[in-house]
């Protein structure tokens, strides 16, 4: 597969160009995002999304933020960028992806201004560092293909849940990465895909980019999930990550928990697909994981329709935490990582 690939996120002179996910299926469109808060409002609307993507978004973000106003010192420059880091951060709790491109593009400020203090040196070296991390989770999407690939067989059947695809990051996806690699190279695998209430990324978005690659993917609802194990239709179950703890602990798009109970009872391998950037060593379990909670208006709603009394109590996490025991590898740039987590993890860094 060609890493030249048509990416839904491109830096166009000063903006930020995305497509707007919320709209899919039904129409593409990109939008253009030219202030911090722009940047912001994409994130936390899910107009772009994926922990990988939120993560190149953000660093953009800063970019936008920090060229909108000239300063005169260096004092000024910083407390500014720190400012606006922490802003783009508060967008969302759990992806862990979000503060690591931020520290990243804060990081390389510090560094650089001990060589060139000036500003406008500074706004360069930031746009530099968004362009690599973006460029770099492409090159990342296509290893984690790669080592993924060696768990796939011709005639296998994938489930797996949410987008964790081509919409999710600049490149060709996390655990649906293999499968894209799998296409071009004539493994023939089939694909379930859960719809993934209450934002449907599995029915709107994985559907929607494994149909046009031609991929063999079948849409089920959440709840058919076991029926499908049952069958025995499915050989290995890849999902992605929002955030991993040191002992292997994963937060995932909400169901993913079930989904993980449901292949361990039918014995079918669980697998997470993830960049490293998505490692967070800094939290020993899955406990010092924040989930995200979001409106009752996605659970009381359905694709904009009504389908439950407005005033009806709702609870809406976000996502949730599969423990590593349910976890057969951890499938990374590096390689796929085994059990004990907590030291294989350590091992990739
Ligand atoms: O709320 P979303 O759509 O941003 O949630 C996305 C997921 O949970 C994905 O599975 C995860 O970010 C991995 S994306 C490669």
């Amino acid at each position: 597969m060609s890493q030249a690939l048509e990416s839904y996120i491109r830096w166009e002179t000063d903006e930020l160009v995305l497509l707007d996910q919320t709209l899919l299926p039904g129409e593409v469109k990109y939008i253009h995002l030219t202030d911090e808060h722009d940047v912001f409002e994409a994130i936390r609307a899910l107009r772009v999304r994926g922990a990988p993507l939120i993560g190149v978004a953000a660093a953009y973000g800063l970019v936008l933020g920090m060229n909108r106003q000239n300063y005169a010192t260096l004092d000024g420059f910083m407390t500014e960028l720190k400012a606006k880091r922490d802003y783009l951060a508060s967008a969302r709790p759990t992806a862990v992806n979000l503060f690591w491109a931020l520290d990243r593009m804060v990081d390389r400020v510090q560094m650089e201004a001990r060589m060139m203090p000036e500003p406008s040196a500074l706004k360069k070296a930031l746009l530099d560092e968004a362009l690599k991390i973006h460029q770099e989770d492409r090159e990342t999407t296509f290893k984690i293909g790669e080592h993924g690939l060696s768990l796939l067989k011709d005639g296998y059947g994938v489930l797996t849940h949410c987008n964790t695809g081509k919409l999710a990051t600049a490149g060709i996806g996390t655990a649906v990465a293999p499968i894209y690699l799998a296409k071009e190279r004539g493994i023939h695998v089939k694909v379930f895909a859960d719809e993934t209430r209450p934002l449907l990324q599995g029915a709107r978005l994985t559907a929607w980019e494994l149909n046009d690659a031609g991929i063999d993917v079948t849409l089920i609802t959440d709840s058919m999930a076991a029926v499908v194990l049952k069958q025995g239709w499915v050989n290995l179950v890849i999902v992605g990550a929002d955030r991993i703890a040191q002992n292997g602990d994963t937060a995932n798009k909400i169901g993913t928990y079930g989904l993980a109970l449901l292949a361990h009872s039918h014995g079918i391998p669980f697998y997470v697909a993830a960049p490293r950037s998505t490692i967070d060593l800094q939290i020993k379990d899955g406990s010092g994981i924040v989930i995200e909670e979001r409106g009752a208006h996605e659970v009381i709603t359905c694709h904009g329709f009504e389908i439950a009394p407005k005033t009806v109590k709702v609870y809406n996490p976000a996502f949730d935490v599969t423990p590593h025991d349910l976890i057969a590898g951890i499938i990374t740039e590096k390689g796929i990582v085994h059990p004990p987590y907590r030291e294989n993890l350590q091992k990739i860094f």
